[in-house]
């Protein structure tokens, strides 16, 4: 429904705004321009594409590069084939947003992590990263081009973790600025459980993530 910028339309003119529009899905690319065309936007778009995010080349250097093509963790969906794809293709001084997702890793009592659908800003904070907390990786516009991997160093296993026995991935998105959504304030942002403890035998283990062909986390024992 291009959620993230038709409300913004009305603070411009459509001499200020060059707006390309991509979804790989073809309804919603008529669906994003059906409602531009409803609320009289049509000229703030220079297209309607209906392409692959992760091969499309815009052919000229992009001011603004919002994506959300995400979920939880990184998973499922493909964030950061796109942003690798299309970070290299924003201007000198332009800009990504969301400007840096970070993934932090815990251990935790899954069960009782509170997730987005607890609406309350004190519990949420408690659920936040902390220092404590192992930072994994974070993507930006500096991206690397190459196939994106990940390999966290080995991550003991503590001796008792019966009040702590689940593996979990936190995400923080800094959107822009001073702007963030914290882990638990969104579906994407919610707690992503990789494993049990119990699976491990070994005194320590690794933690991997793959971004293509389908984004992952795997443990490496
Ligand atoms: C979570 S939705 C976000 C929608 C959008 N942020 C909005 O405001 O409506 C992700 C969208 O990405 C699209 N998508 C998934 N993979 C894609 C790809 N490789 N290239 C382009 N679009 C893709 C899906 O079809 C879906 O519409």
């Amino acid at each position: 429904m291009a959620t993230l910028i038709i409300p913004l339309l009305p603070f411009f003119s459509s001499e200020e705004l060059n707006i390309t529009l991509l979804d790989i899905h073809q309804e919603s690319i008529d669906n994003a321009e059906k409602i531009a065309a409803k609320l009289g936007y049509l000229d703030f778009f220079q297209g309607f594409l209906v392409r692959d995010a992760t091969k499309y080349m815009h052919g000229k250097p992009i001011d603004v590069l919002i994506t959300e093509t995400m979920d939880k963790a990184l998973t499922k969906e493909p964030q950061v084939s796109i942003t690798k794809n299309l970070a290299h293709q924003i201007s000198e001084n332009g800009m990504l947003i969301p400007e840096k997702i970070t993934l932090y890793h815990e251990h935790v009592l899954f069960a009782e992590l509170l997730t987005a659908a607890v609406l309350d800003d004190e519990k949420r904070i408690s659920n936040m990263p902390t220092s404590g907390k192992l930072e994994l990786f974070s993507i930006d516009k500096n991206i690397e081009a190459k196939d994106f991997e990940f390999q966290s160093t080995p991550i003991e296993v503590p001796k008792i973790y019966n009040e702590t026995p689940d593996i979990c991935i936190q995400t923080e998105i800094k959107i822009y600025a001073d702007v963030f959504l914290h882990p638990t304030e969104s579906i994407i942002t919610n707690p992503y459980c990789v494993g049990a403890l119990s699976s491990i035998k070994g005194s320590n283990y690794q933690l991997e993530y793959v971004s293509a062909p389908e984004p992952i986390w795997i443990i490496k024992k």
